[in-house]
């Protein structure tokens, strides 16, 4: 009888794990998805106000602009598992100087959290995604400000 219980337990159980064990790339649908939600984000973060993100992207051409892009891209996908692989600098050489602050990075994550609700992903998801991302955080944030820029 109880083993027959684990058997069925398992069998109903098993999809669950399954996906669970499966790439957060993956459960968030796939390559094409991960670089729709990047690009849409990355679109924000141009055209956030000039004393905020908008700053950095006021005076860039558009080669610079569609080559960080992609690198973007392809750092996310590289690290939530879509087997892509990333070329550009490291995180701390591709920020330092930029002055990034605290307020520039909740910012930064409020902008990531906005563009993944409106793309349906699941707040279990996003909130996978907002941790892989704030390990990159101390490579990136130069200082602790809550205003924009460090002075
Ligand atoms: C906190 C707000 C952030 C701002 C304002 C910002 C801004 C920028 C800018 C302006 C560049 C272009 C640098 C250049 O061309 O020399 C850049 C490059 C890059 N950023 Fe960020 N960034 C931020 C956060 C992040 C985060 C959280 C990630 C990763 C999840 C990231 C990943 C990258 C990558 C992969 C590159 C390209 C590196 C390369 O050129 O080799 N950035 N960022």
């Amino acid at each position: 009888m109880l083993s027959r219980l684990v058997i069925v337990l398992g069998l109903v159980l098993l999809p669950f794990s399954a996906v669970a064990g499966e790439p957060l790339c993956k459960r968030l649908g796939g390559s094409d998805a991960v670089s729709a939600v990047v690009k849409s984000f990355l679109t924000k973060m141009r055209k956030d106000d000039a004393d905020k993100l908008g700053r950095f992207w006021l005076y860039r051409g558009d080669d610079g602009v569609a080559r960080e892009e992609q690198l973007i891209v392809d750092f996310v996908q590289s690290a939530t598992g879509c087997g892509r692989l990333y070329v550009g600098r490291s995180m701390s050489a591709a920020h330092k100087g930029m002055g990034l602050s605290a307020a520039d990075w909740n910012r930064t994550a409020e902008l990531l959290r906005t563009t993944m609700t409106e793309f349906s992903v699941p707040a279990d998801l996003q909130t996978e995604v907002l941790d892989l991302v704030s390990t990159t955080r101390g490579d990136i944030v130069e200082c602790e400000a809550e205003t924009f820029g460090c002075k």
